[in-house]
């Protein structure tokens, strides 16, 4: 016989867990598959991006600590994907044939970590909004299945956090480290604060708190985060647009916010709300890789922008004057890649050459237009151009218009 509605409510109110769809009514199970797939997803997504900036640790020890962090992050994924699973959806189609735009987590993701810093804020501020929100779901949660499954992850995002604070106070004892780390927090603190979600006010589904899947609402997990978050960066003399109003013992945001944020200059500028609903151009590639068939996500690693795909770009560049690449021409005399940022060392064919800035021009549109790409540097290292610098190619299209 079907549960009711009244029976559902029932058992939640007497303090019994719901064990199965069995003992749930199909709002409670729908409700509760939202809950799972944006848990599941934002686990999932987190991997690659921490993998990207782990690539930047400053030793052995500190990279087998992220791996291990992306580990748990991929078991975390597992287990929500499993909770599905069980709940008779499809988690392959889930996982591998979904349109990329409709996977579901936090804006934050959508932005590259492109440094070890980056990445141990990522622990400190992210991790840390995941052990709130999956720690709300440990305590309270009804459905009884993922309450015994949550203690593992408990843990595990308590010591990713306790990673980043630890790394934090580390980094922030010398003056440099301390100046990328106020630079990372400018650009990171909204989007953790915008990770829990639309305000009470604005939230449309507000069954996850009818049926008991979560304890808190978006608000009260925002202000118990900026608790602890904020707290900390002034502990390591970092400045975060929030502060402590005593009267109303509540945390204030003094910045403009709901904000857009600036994904090229990772800056927060104004105006609206991201909901966490929209996949960005960074998740779009990455889950498009996964469900392009690849169900080896070995194959997903983050090698999307290296000095080949830039040098590639780059060939398509013509000399203002001369119908020919400028990596044919020689001018290009070194490329690195960075994390987002690219360098290009590159050389002129003479000092008075009337197209410097035009060329520059092309090649910094060109790069910013390549995924991935956040920065791009130009050094203009005037080293000696010579004919032995043309490529075969080159020579061939010169020739060709009557040039050599
Ligand atoms: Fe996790
Ligand atoms: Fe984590």
């Amino acid at each position: 016989m079907a549960v009711t509605e009244e029976a559902l409510l029932a058992r939640i109110a007497r303090g019994d867990l719901v064990e199965g769809p069995e003992y749930a009514t199909q709002p409670y199970i729908d409700a509760l598959k939202r809950t799972l797939i944006v848990s599941a997803d934002t686990e999932l997504i987190s991997a690659p991006s921490y993998l990207r900036a782990a690539r930047d640790a400053p030793s052995i020890n500190s990279y087998i600590s992220a791996t291990g962090i992306i580990q748990d992050e991929l078991g975390h994924a597992h287990i929500a994907y499993r909770m599905l699973r069980d709940l008779g959806v499809d988690t392959d189609a889930l996982v591998y044939e979904r349109d990329p735009k409709d996977f579901k987590h936090p804006y934050a993701f959508d932005v590259p970590l492109d440094s070890w810093t980056e990445l141990v804020v990522a622990n400190a501020f992210y991790d840390r909004a995941g052990f709130l929100l999956l720690g709300d779901i440990f305590r309270h949660t009804t459905y009884g299945p993922w309450k015994r499954a949550l203690a593992k992850v408990d843990r595990e995002e308590n010591f990713h956090l306790g990673h980043g604070e630890k790394w934090m106070r580390t980094l922030s004892q010398d003056p440099k480290g301390k100046t990328d780390l106020q630079h990372a927090v400018d650009w990171m603190f909204l989007l953790t604060i915008e990770w829990f979600g639309l305000p009470d006010a604005l939230k449309r589904h507000k069954e996850q708190i009818g049926y008991g899947l979560k304890g808190y609402t978006n608000d009260q997990l925002r202000q118990q985060w900026m608790s602890t978050a904020v707290p900390l960066c002034q502990e390591v003399g970092l400045t975060v647009p929030a502060r402590h109003d005593a009267e109303h013992n509540e945390w204030v945001i003094t910045c403009p916010f709901p904000a857009r944020f600036d994904e090229r200059q990772k800056s927060p500028g104004m105006t609206c709300w991201c909901d966490g609903s929209s996949a960005g151009p960074r998740t779009a590639s990455l889950s498009a890789r996964s469900s392009a068939g690849t169900r080896n996500w070995g194959d997903t690693s983050m090698r999307e922008l290296d000095a080949g795909v830039v040098r590639a770009a780059l060939y398509e560049i013509l000399d203002p004057e001369y119908p020919v690449s400028i990596v044919d021409l020689g001018l290009i005399r070194g490329v690195e890649v960075k994390g987002s940022t690219v360098r290009v060392r590159m050389t002129y064919t003479s000092m008075g050459c009337p197209c410097t800035e035009m060329i520059q021009d092309d090649i910094r549109e060109r790069l910013r237009a390549l995924p991935g790409v956040g920065r791009v540097e130009i050094e203009v290292v005037w080293e000696p151009w010579t004919r032995e610098h043309i490529s075969a190619e080159g020579l061939k299209q010169l020739r060709g218009v009557g040039v050599v």
